[in-house]
């Protein structure tokens, strides 16, 4: 009988010691609201990850700058207190990679067939690289969408901006590009900006709409202009040391599990920017504009000679391959003569 229940307890143990070993903690620290494509996909990463290495790993996700700041997360992740981020394309300055800024210029992508092949293409690869040496290995681009500008007062004409102060990102391409516009830029982390806006510390700020939204910042803006002139997206990142550290094998579970979580970003961020702009029109606290075309012609003249002033920050051969893609996009879609299929909203 003893025989028996001991060989039990070795059966039960070897059939349970993937469990019994401690998991290995992933911790997922980000800025955003978890309701938000960048939180959402951060939750399917982790289910991915939980279910197929059945318990070997545990992903613990922190929403809404509950654990760090813009800034600080960087540095949380190079000191491996955390070991997964998605920051904005434009909060890489600080790190000394100022080329992911690149992103930022205004009006840069004309849809996102041409951002998407951007991310995935050499420019992507090129970022990538240049976060080794800072002991961070690149994982994927996320997307959000298109930026536009709130305030308290209509924001139509280039006039309009004058002496604005208007809450960026810490990029030197968005504190040029509200410059350029008159305004007077103010870097702020995003966890301080409802506040900042709803105390008058700023006047104003963009952002993408499921941002808007679910930081509620248009219960202090009375003012929304959808004016898609700039473009918000994530690049997401992990600790080198943390990443190389691994077995090829839970590589490869990650890899697959950040591949999946990718395409499932995408594919809700788009509708989760149009929801968003609903929920801010049955709001009823901000009025709306859409720029008119003779307007929007006028904020890109302001805008576009902020691509030549960045052209040495952001990489003249980057930017190039922008612009290339964005001809071969056209080129493409007038082939097809169908009109684009990824509209800037
Ligand atoms: C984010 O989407 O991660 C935050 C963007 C911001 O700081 O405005």
């Amino acid at each position: 009988m003893k025989i028996i229940i001991m060989m039990l307890g070795i059966l039960s143990l070897s059939f349970f010691n993937v469990v019994l070993a401690e998991p290995i903690v992933i911790k997922f620290s980000h800025v955003v609201a978890p309701d938000t494509p960048k939180g959402k996909a951060a939750e399917k990463f982790k289910q991915l990850v939980e279910e197929r290495s059945k318990g070997a790993f545990k992903v613990e996700i922190y929403p809404n700058s509950q654990l760090y700041k813009d800034r600080e997360e960087l540095e949380a992740l190079q000191l491996g207190a955390v070991q997964i981020l998605a920051p904005s394309m434009a909060k890489f300055g600080p790190l000394g990679a100022r080329e992911f800024e690149l992103f930022d210029l205004p009006y840069i992508f004309p849809n996102k067939e041409t951002l998407y092949r951007t991310m995935d293409g050499e420019v992507g690869k090129r970022l990538f690289s240049k976060l080794e040496t800072k002991g961070i290995t690149g994982l994927a681009f996320w997307d959000n969408g298109f930026k536009h500008m709130s305030a308290n007062k209509p924001l139509r004409k280039v006039a309009d901006f004058n002496g604005m102060k208007m809450r960026i990102q810490s990029s030197k391409v968005l504190d040029a590009q509200m410059k350029a516009l008159g305004a007077m830029p103010q870097v702020m982390a995003f966890s301080e900006v409802y506040t900042a806006l709803q105390q008058g510390v700023v006047d104003g700020t963009e952002n993408p709409l499921s941002n808007i939204y679910t930081q509620k910042m248009h219960e202090v803006q009375k003012n929304l202009t959808l004016s898609a002139h700039g473009y918000l997206g994530y690049a997401v990142i992990t600790n080198k040391k943390f990443w190389d550290g691994l077995t090829v094998d839970q590589r490869n579970l990650l890899a697959q599990a950040m591949k999946e979580a990718t395409v499932f970003e995408r594919g809700i961020a788009q509708q989760e920017n149009d929801d968003s702009l609903a929920k801010i029109r049955e709001a009823k606290t901000t009025e709306i504009y859409t720029l008119t075309p003779a307007e929007r012609a006028e904020w890109m003249k302001a805008l576009l000679p902020v691509h030549k002033e960045f052209e040495s920050v952001v990489g003249k051969e980057s930017l190039q391959e922008v612009y290339d893609i964005a001809a071969q996009v056209a080129k493409e879609e007038a082939a097809e003569q169908k009109p684009s299929t990824n509209k800037k909203k």
